[in-house]
């Protein structure tokens, strides 16, 4: 057997030993490395071994895990096969228990079942846009941020959240037979095929799931919104979110997202407008998640990056060039920037995405967040 095994909980010696003679790669891990949407992980492993026999608060843990990645295999290690532990075991989404005592023979079945469980899904990471202010670029970017990592590390999909307004198809070019509507409708019977019969595949490999012209019938439920997202993640290595900033079941679901940038430029009303968006967003998620992004900047402007990140109290992560001519002809031909590196704007986001794909560059701040995207192919050797 190949691969890797998440181990929690384990505090002895002789389990590492046992994965590691079963020609496994053991990582130790925490709980919310897993659990937790910032949990800090280069390498997911194949499956999961969760040692209870210490602590067996550590099964509650285990939902948390499976919320996150629904097709990853979970073995436990109990001190015996009790019914009451078994059961609340099975509730919780772990596929299988090893008593002890600890064999090599059982620990091998145990993993081979659990790996032969699981399906065969790419980790993704969720990057969510939201503009400031109507115009100042949210699409632009999400669309150029989702071509430059499909191209650099494939397998990416772009949700449009605008459910009836948006444009991120115009922006890529394609005419999308199904719909953001169509997903939300159905979330009850979502499974792999139907998924990927509703997104619309562009030349560079990025997928799309666009709006509709079609007005859902009734409101947004957010829960549904986070199901969509959550389903996606499984099947993508990254997943960007065109977020309308005036749509609440949009910009509460983004529970998922491991980064969520706000767009600004340099003028006043925009920047009061961030600080309350920014203010609203850091209540429900936290500040590490949230970071600006200055589009069409400006050198010669009054306001300054540092007043920019002052007047909004959040960081600017990056900043984009001005540049009419070439943002306007990308949009007219339906050929996102990024899928060529013709202009300095395209050069600016491939520059953005590097920042995710080069972390040992990058300050430990920047490596919390975008170490994931390293290609899985290097995570493995
Ligand atoms: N860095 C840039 N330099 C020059 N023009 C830009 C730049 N970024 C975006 N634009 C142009 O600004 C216009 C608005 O961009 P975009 O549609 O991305 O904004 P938005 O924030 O998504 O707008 P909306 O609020 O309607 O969703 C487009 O014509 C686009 O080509
Ligand atoms: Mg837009």
């Amino acid at each position: 057997m190949s691969g890797t095994v998440g181990l929690i909980g384990v505090k002895d010696k002789q389990t590492e030993e046992l994965v590691r003679l079963a020609g496994m790669r053991p990582i130790v891990l925490q709980p919310e490395d897993l659990a937790s949407p910032r949990g800090a992980l280069s390498a997911t492993p194949d499956v999961v071994l969760v040692d209870v026999r210490g602590d067996r608060n550590l099964l509650g843990a285990i939902a948390g895990i499976k919320r996150r990645h629904p097709q990853m295999g979970i073995a436990i290690i109990v001190p015996a096969l009790e019914p009451e532990l078994m059961l609340q075991a099975m509730r919780s989404g772990v596929t299988e228990c090893i008593a002890e005592p600890l064999t090599q023979d059982a620990l091998e079945s145990s993993i081979s079942r659990v790996r032969v469980q699981r399906a065969a899904p790419v980790e993704g990471r969720v990057f969510a846009i939201i503009g400031a202010k109507g115009g100042v670029g949210a699409t632009t970017i999400a669309v150029n941020l989702a071509e430059s990592i499909a191209r650099s590390a494939g397998e990416t999909l772009l949700i449009d959240m605008n459910v009836a307004t948006g444009d991120a198809a115009v922006f890529l070019g394609v005419d999308p037979r199904f719909t953001i509507v169509d997903a939300l409708e159905n979330t009850a019977r979502l499974d792999e095929n139907f998924f990927r019969s509703l997104v619309v595949h562009t030349p560079s490999g990025l997928d799309l799931l666009a709006s509709s012209v079609r007005v859902l019938a009734g409101q947004i439920d957010p829960q549904r919104v986070r199901t969509l997202i959550d389903f996606s993640v499984r099947y993508y290595r990254a997943v960007v979110l065109d977020v309308p900033r005036a749509e609440p079941a949009a910009l509460d679901a983004l529970d998922a997202a491991s980064s969520i940038f706000v767009v600004v430029n340099h003028e006043l009303p925009t920047l009061s407008a961030a600080y309350r968006i920014v203010s609203r967003l850091r209540q429900k998620y936290g500040s590490d998640r949230i970071g600006l992004l200055v589009n069409r900047s400006d050198k010669h402007s009054d306001i300054s990056i540092a007043d920019i990140e002052k007047a909004v109290n959040a960081k600017v992560k990056h900043v984009f060039p001005s540049e009419y001519k070439p943002a306007l002809a990308a949009a007219n031909h339906g050929q996102p920037l990024a899928r060529s590196s013709d202009s300095r704007l395209a050069g600016s986001f491939h520059e953005f995405v590097r920042a995710f794909t080069a972390p040992e560059k990058q300050s430990d701040d920047s490596k919390r967040l975008f170490n994931w995207l390293t290609p899985r192919r290097s995570q493995a050797e």
